[in-house]
């Protein structure tokens, strides 16, 4: 292995290039594809959105479920075949997957010239130059309990809304789960330096921050805790709306709740991942929340920030998952009726609590059956919601073009729900307000008032 494997920590040899880069997985990765743009920007190298103009071709990856190895694996195993015929391409990849799998990657995959764990990206100017000027290949994958690329300014791709990375890793060890072992010990940001950022960003026109994080609510810095980052995020000049992801459950003190309640800018929609809804089963997950727990707190957050949107994640599966325990899942949904709901089949990662301890045991099939009818349940209660918001005008912030009709715009409510619009006259990065006409269970339908 050592042979294979070479130290990164050598002057790079060629520092220029045109780097594609590929994304996948969650807004964390969006952000840190950001970073790696800044990083290799400032050493030479420029992007490009084609990977057929690329000198070398970055994959940052997931890991959560076996669905995003798999989606990764087909594109890597296509890519022998394209690096035979150009010997000069670098292929490297990025993120959870290779902080996960590590040399093993490099072992399965020829094609794979590098790989670099989300702490150590600032090590990428040297592996690309390794790999490009000496045709060595490289792992950088320590874990660190202190990076945060506190002073790296993201080479940003979207120009309405601008991600801000406020805390990294994650200190939970939900037992399902493989983040904490590909992202590390929980570290929060200076307040001070993601407020100055903010400045920044309003500065250059944004109008929308999403504050970012694995387990974004148990921020806190030198005793400011995450409603105190939101509020001051919210106090900046020019910024009208502040949202957050992704919070877990056993973070939400009143203040939180009643800062979002009580400022304009913090968006009324909040992300509470259920997971379960049988208290055994959340046990097992190591949620530190009962049933009745979630219940009460998806209470509090109606009662305290009225018309607030609830968007979940929901797994089932979970090791020993009974038939009665999955109705409860369906029960706890069908009691707090979240807006939108994703719903994913357990998958087994390796090197997590649940891989170690407890087999796989619920078949496929069940898994699947469960999903396709959470999936049904929650189409149902999201139609309903949106159907009470017809006849109602929106404030709504224009994200885009709608992917079924470039005529149309595609815009996001302050409670985050889609709708889909024609107006001319508007573009991408206004806000306007919208009159609700039709409702599906995924996006809502207006006209411009
Ligand atoms: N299997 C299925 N879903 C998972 N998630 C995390 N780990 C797994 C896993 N092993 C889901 C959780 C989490 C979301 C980001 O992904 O619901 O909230
Ligand atoms: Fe995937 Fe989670 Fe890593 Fe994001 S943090 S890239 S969702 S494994």
């Amino acid at each position: 292995m050592t042979d294979l494997i070479s130290s990164p920590r050598q002057p790079a040899t060629v520092s220029t290039g045109r780097v594609n880069i590929q994304t996948f997985g969650c807004q964390m990765n969006e952000y840190d594809s950001e970073l790696v743009g800044s990083i290799l920007g400032q050493n030479g190298y420029s992007l490009t959105p084609e990977e057929t103009d690329a000198d070398v071709i970055l994959f940052n990856t997931c890991a959560i479920r076996e669905t995003a190895h798999l989606r990764i694996y087909s594109r890597l195993g296509a890519l022998v075949a394209e690096k035979q015929s150009r010997d000069d391409l670098i292929v490297g990849v990025l993120g959870c997957m290779a902080q996960n799998l590590k040399e093993d990657l490099l072992l399965k995959f020829p094609s794979v010239d590098f790989i670099c764990g989300p702490d150590a990206y600032r090590q990428l100017p040297e592996l690309i130059g390794r790999a490009r000027g000496m045709r060595q290949r490289g792992a950088a994958v320590e874990l660190s309990e202190y990076e945060t690329y506190e002073d790296i300014a993201p080479t940003r791709v979207d120009g309405v809304n601008a991600w801000i990375a406020v805390m990294r890793g994650c200190d939970n060890f939900c037992t399902f789960c493989v983040v904490p072992y590909t992202r590390g010990r929980e570290r929060s940001r200076d307040p001070k330096g993601i407020v100055e950022e903010t400045r920044r960003l309003a500065a250059q026109g944004y109008r929308q921050v999403t504050l970012l994080g694995q387990n974004v609510n148990s921020y806190q810095y030198d005793g400011t805790s995450f409603a105190d980052l939101m509020l001051a995020v919210a106090e900046v000049d020019g910024i009208e709306r502040v949202r957050f992801t992704s919070p877990h459950p056993k973070d939400f003190p009143r203040p939180l709740l009643e800062a979002i309640a009580g400022s304009e800018r913090l968006c009324s929609h909040i992300h509470l991942p259920l997971q379960a809804g049988a208290t055994r089963v959340l046990k097992k997950m190591n949620r530190d929340y009962t049933r009745d727990e979630f219940l009460r707190l998806a209470e509090l957050i109606r009662e305290t920030i009225p018309g607030v949107s609830l968007t979940s994640d929901i797994i089932c599966g979970f090791p020993t998952e009974t038939d009665a325990e999955f109705t409860e899942t369906e029960d706890v949904m069908r009691a707090v009726e979240f807006d939108s709901a994703f719903i994913f089949k357990y998958s087994e990662r390796q090197g997590t609590i649940a891989e170690k301890l407890w087999e796989d045991d619920v078949p496929d099939a069940v898994k699947s059956e469960r999903v396709t009818h959470l999936v049904a349940v929650q189409k149902d209660i999201s139609l309903k919601h949106h159907q009470a918001t017809v006849g109602k005008t929106v404030r709504v912030l224009i994200e885009g073009e709608s992917r079924k009709n470039s005529a149309e715009w595609r815009a996001r409510t302050y409670g985050n729900a889609i709708v889909v619009f024609a107006d001319p006259s508007r573009r991408v990065g206004d806000f306007c307000d919208v009159q609700i006409k039709e409702a599906t269970p995924h996006t809502l339908r207006g006209i411009p008032c």
